[in-house]
């Protein structure tokens, strides 16, 4: 098997050749030399002012970015350039605001008390929560002040014209893939006028700044995030059906998927054949301004030479990009994901999701233009959608494996480890109709060999690494993709599986809600109710792509979905076979035995692992601050700093 990269549209750093070059021409994040790079960013970053290096980021300035540097180098003179820690706070008390004071109190006009969907909800206590939820949409609400759009340079936040709703925590602003998820929930809450707003926010970004940022502040702008605009617009137009709406908009998605195409394709030469195939990547230089000391600090501890840490640095921002930062899933060492973040290589991975996504952005591209008559460009994206699911089968579908697998560009071969994401081209329709018996076949039979069917939900890797995209978190939207993917076949065992890990995901979270009265943003798959952490900044409440999530699983199996543990009727049977379908074969029978033994092991090591949290937690403040204990044996990575999560 012959595999080389021939065009590379991404800065890639490969060759000595195009060293110079790339880290000479890469622009900073963005322009501001506040928020986004210079002396003044590195001085007060590095002085580790905040727990969290996002928050002095997003300070708003009280006066104007020329008189605040005229500022700062005086202030520099006058401490020899040698400022202590308490010189930079008083400096920053001087000339900044709190952060998070672009915003002013909003509740949806549009939010109504009773949703319909909770009717089909028969367990009387999930359809309270269900309701509890629709009532949170009310606290993540926001709208910007309008001086925010007069005074732009004061800020670092980007100007919407619309209030949206945000994640919750320390995400403060809008971030754009979780907004495929929260979408989900608005439309379920019949908040039609509040997706519209989000929708018309993302179209005013791209048809200023060319594309989506990662979210919605100027230090995100040189990185985006997974590609999901056009579904999220098809939610809301499979709902409202406004033909004008789609005509007027039409152009800037696809304007969207040109940056894609442009910006995030690689040719991968294949058995002798050239396929066009997505990565993450990023066009800046420099550490992440939200995350700075982290990243200067782990680039020193890890690399002598500048442009290796430039190299570092864009690796960390491709990550981000991905929506998973950070996880095993980017390291490459000796050919395996073995190893730390200094191992990190995202732009040489071909990810199955994203290219997934990239096929599912054709094909509604080729739907909405065939609606608008629009014959030729519909025949153009058609053919797109079919080139990329040819390159998808060629290179990431794995017959002897039974699934798609990301594949790894420095060493030419596939990355056989587990992630929800393997089987994201089942949630987008990218496989053959032909074989579409065979494949949902072999993924099911994958998926039981896997053994992932943890108390808590499905885990993001089997890595233990103490990154929060790493065993054993398991993320909201990871499980809405498993979960929607199997349920998009016409395969019955499909069915039962997805049911099965939607009802599993819906009893931790509603046990954690019920316990703590929260949503977090992710989960502990080895314990039941059991809440995310890792990545070592603090778990976040809300929360957006999880309420999104939930609402979604609960429209769809609430009718069947019971709180008390006995399982209804129609799904009692073969619940643990559910994986492989009616078990006939002796073969098939000890398979399916041996998942009952791992699962109820697993279980009653997250028993046990719950017991020894909560006799260990004496109040909710301290429960909810306090690293998960069940996390403190996988954690590998003592000695690396603190790292802050940026994005989602
Ligand atoms: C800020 O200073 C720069 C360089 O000193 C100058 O080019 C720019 O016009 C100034 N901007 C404003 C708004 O005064
Ligand atoms: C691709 O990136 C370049 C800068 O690297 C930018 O100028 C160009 O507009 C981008 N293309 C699209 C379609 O966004
Ligand atoms: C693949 O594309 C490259 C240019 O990008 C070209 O030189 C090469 O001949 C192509 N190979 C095949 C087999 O088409
Ligand atoms: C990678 O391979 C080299 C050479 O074989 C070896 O010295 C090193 O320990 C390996 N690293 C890991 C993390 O396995
Ligand atoms: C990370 O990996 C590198 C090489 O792969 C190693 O030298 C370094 O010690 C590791 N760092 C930590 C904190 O384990
Ligand atoms: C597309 O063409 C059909 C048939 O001519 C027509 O009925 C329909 O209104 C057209 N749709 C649009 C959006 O122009
Ligand atoms: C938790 O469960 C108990 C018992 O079912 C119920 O009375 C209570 O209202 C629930 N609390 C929340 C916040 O869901």
């Amino acid at each position: 098997m012959v595999v080389k990269v021939l065009n590379i549209s991404l800065c890639l750093l490969i060759g000595l050749a195009l060293r110079t070059a790339c880290a000479t021409e890469s622009p900073p994040p963005c322009n501001s030399e506040i928020y986004c790079h210079g002396r003044l960013l590195h001085t007060i970053q590095m002085a580790k002012v905040y727990e969290d290096s996002k928050t002095f980021v997003d300070m708003k300035l009280k006066n104007s970015p020329n008189e605040t540097l005229a500022k700062f180098d005086i202030f520099m003179k006058i401490h020899n350039n040698a400022p202590t820690r308490n010189h930079v706070k008083k400096f920053i008390s001087e000339n900044f605001e709190r952060e998070g004071q672009e915003f002013e109190e909003w509740v949806p006009e549009d939010w109504v008390e009773k949703p319909s969907f909770l009717e089909n909800i028969h367990d009387p206590s999930f359809r309270e929560w269900g309701s509890n939820l629709n009532k949170i949409w009310r606290e993540l609400g926001r709208k910007m002040k309008k001086e925010v759009e007069r005074d732009q340079e004061l800020y670092s936040i980007i100007w919407v014209p619309n209030p949206v709703i945000v994640p919750g925590g320390r995400f403060r602003e809008f971030y754009y893939w979780d907004s495929y998820w929260i979408v989900q929930g608005l439309l379920l809450s019949e908040m039609y006028d509040t997706v519209k707003g989000m929708l018309d926010n993302f179209l005013y970004i791209v048809d200023n700044y060319g594309h989506i940022p990662n979210g919605g502040r100027i230090y995100y702008l040189e990185r985006s995030q997974p590609p999901l605009l056009i579904p999220m617009f098809k939610l809301y137009f499979d709902t409202v059906k406004d033909m004008k709406y789609l005509a007027d908009n039409i152009v800037t998605m696809e304007s969207e998927f040109d940056y894609w195409m442009s910006n995030h394709t690689k040719v991968v030469l294949y058995n002798g054949k050239n396929y066009t195939l997505a990565v993450y990547g990023d066009r800046s230089r420099g550490p992440r301004p939200e995350s700075y000391s982290e990243d200067v600090e782990m680039a020193d501890k890890g690399f002598r030479d500048g442009y290796q840490k430039e190299a570092f640095y864009s690796e960390l921002k491709a990550a981000a990009e991905s929506g998973w930062d950070f996880s095993s899933r980017w390291f490459v060492t000796n050919a395996t994901n073995k190893g730390n973040l200094t191992n990190i290589n995202t732009r040489s991975i071909v990810p199955v999701d994203l290219n997934a996504l990239m096929y599912w952005n054709a094909v509604i591209l080729a739907e909405f233009n065939q609606y608008l008559n629009n014959t030729e460009k519909a025949k153009k994206y058609n053919e797109i959608a079919n080139e990329w699911m040819e390159a998808v089968t060629a290179v990431l579908w794995h017959e002897e494996v039974g699934v798609w697998l990301d594949y790894d560009l420095i060493n030419n071969i596939k990355r056989d480890y587990f992630y929800p994401s393997n089987i994201a081209p089942l949630w987008t329709g990218c496989y053959p109709t032909n074989d579409r018996e065979k494949v949902i076949r072999l993924v099911l039979k994958y998926l039981q060999t896997m053994n992932i069917m943890y108390p808590g939900g499905i885990p993001t890797t089997k890595e233990h690494t103490g990154e929060q995209w790493d065993f054993p978190n398991a993320w909201p939207p990871l499980q809405h993709m498993m979960v929607a993917g199997l349920h998009n076949t016409d395969n019955e065992a499909a069915h039962r599986l997805a049911f099965e890990i939607a009802e599993k995901w819906i009893k931790s979270n509603y046990k954690a809600f019920n316990q703590t009265e929260v949503m977090y943003e992710k989960y502990d798959a080895t314990v039941s109710g059991g809440h995310g952490g890792g990545g070592e900044y603090e778990v976040q409440f809300g929360f957006g792509w999880s309420n999104g999530v939930i609402m979604a699983m609960l429209d769809r199996f609430g009718d069947s979905l019971r709180l008390d543990d006995a399982p209804p009727k129609e799904y009692a049977e073969a619940r643990h076979s559910a994986v492989v379908g009616a078990p006939s074969t002796f073969g098939q029978v000890a398979t399916g035995l041996l998942a009952l033994i791992v699962s109820l092991t697993a279980g009653f090591i997250g028993i046990s692992i719950y017991k020894r949290r909560t006799s260990a937690s004496h109040s909710a403040g301290e429960f909810l601050k306090k690293r998960v204990p069940s996390r403190a044996q996988y954690t590998e990575l003592r000695s690396i700093p603190k790292r802050a999560r940026n994005s989602r």
